[in-house]
């Protein structure tokens, strides 16, 4: 791609087998419905690949979700898993759109879904359990979610009401412990037993994680094994439905973005995206992305991956904050002129992009080599990174 286009632009180098085959492993290993949560990247090309992997459901938090869902599938359903609705989107997405699943937190909300929806009998409630946080990056249990005891009011009301009630929860985006799910697990199992009442689902979030560099989660399976341990403890109906809701475990290596460096100060490098565009995970949530330079030379590209140093990135935009520390480890005779590609891309980068100060990365184009992931010799020294400092 490097050497074909130069790019004076980043770009989004998505690789639809990796997308299809992860897909196709979580569908196989989680023994229950895979609901693929769509904030985390709703590009068309990345949910046609989920779809021919195997993904027919989609964890959707707004109605243009919803549109984007039915628009490329016939034979998908989505589910309304925002626990806060504006009421004319309950609407359409119960008259419109085919959805029967509505997650709340609230009474208020509860009330405002059954009358957007006039109570119709195929509603089904999910109720949003609080968790504790847990070794997640990214916690989530302070915005969302109730206490067992308020959980199992909204769980009676629903199902007094003649509905179909689930509970869910979400454990913390890019979750490092699976114990996390059974611990979950337990909350539900309590609040089952304040609400004595037959649930439909058991739904426990997204969280999956993801290797960056420096962090190796266990296999998904340890974490089936986690989420079986806690639902050994629960009382549930055979018919209840288990449902998970991953997001960044099924896109991240998906893609990569390539960047350029415009400047070499020192050991920083300005490059052509940042924070305000493809990378803001990189500096609220402190992960370091798998970096290498890409070098072109003549009509070919070298590859550089020996002869590092440490470096922090700076983004294109005039904003001070627009800065990357890691430390990365890159070609140690990085300059203008070199590309960056950053793997593990595909998750939480192209859906959070602005356009501040002019900067969007918009392009795209379609690989077929293996996805790019973090090793061993990315982490920084830390004799080096002590001595910075
Ligand atoms: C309700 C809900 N479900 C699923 C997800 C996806 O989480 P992850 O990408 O960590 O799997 C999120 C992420 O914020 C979420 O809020």
């Amino acid at each position: 791609m490097v050497a074909a286009l130069r790019p004076e632009q980043p770009v989004y180098c998505v690789r639809p087998h990796v997308l299809r085959e992860t897909a196709r492993h979580f569908v196989e290993t989680f023994p229950g419905h895979v609901l693929y949560a769509v904030k985390c990247n709703a590009e068309p090309a990345f949910l046609d690949a989920l779809h021919d992997g195997g993904i027919r459901h989609f964890d959707t938090a707004s109605l243009p979700e919803i549109s984007v869902v039915g628009e490329l599938f016939a034979d998908t359903q989505s589910y309304f898993m925002h626990p806060v609705k504006q009421r004319g989107a309950i609407r359409a997405a119960y008259g419109e759109h085919g959805v029967r699943h509505f997650v709340v937190d609230h009474p208020d909300e509860l009330a405002k879904v059954l009358a957007e929806t006039g109570a119709a009998p195929d509603v089904v409630i999910i109720v949003r359990l609080a968790t504790a946080r847990g070794a997640a990056v990214y916690d989530l249990g302070g915005k969302f979610g109730v206490s067992p005891i308020q959980a199992a009011d909204l769980l009676r009301q629903a199902f007094a009401a003649g509905h179909r009630v689930g509970l869910s929860f979400h454990v913390g985006s890019q979750c490092l412990t699976p114990g996390s799910y059974t611990a979950a697990l337990r909350l539900a199992a309590h609040t089952l037993d304040l609400a004595r009442i037959p649930l439909s689902v058991i739904d426990v979030g997204g969280g999956f994680p993801v290797a960056y560099v420096g962090l190796y989660p266990p296999p998904l399976e340890d974490y089936v094994d986690a989420i079986h341990a806690g639902l050994a403890r629960l009382d549930l109906p055979e018919d209840c439905e288990l449902w998970c809701e991953p997001g960044r475990a099924l896109v991240a290596a998906g893609a990569s973005l390539v960047v350029r460096v415009e400047l070499r100060r020192d050991n920083f490098l300005y490059i052509n995206d940042g924070i305000y565009g493809s990378l803001s995970d990189l500096k609220h949530a402190g992960l370091r992305f798998p970096m290498r330079v890409l070098r072109p030379v003549g009509d070919r590209v070298e590859v550089i991956t020996e002869n590092l140093a440490e470096f922090s990135l700076f983004g294109p935009t005039c904003d001070a904050v627009d800065m990357m520390e890691g430390p990365y480890r890159l070609a140690a005779d990085a300059r203008e002129g070199d590309y960056i590609e950053i793997g593990q891309a595909g998750a939480y980068t192209l859906e959070l992009r602005t356009d501040f100060n002019g900067f969007c990365p918009d392009n795209f184009v379609e690989v077929g080599d293996d996805a790019f992931l973090p090793t061993a010799d990315m982490e920084p020294c830390p004799f080096l990174s002590a001595a910075a400092e």
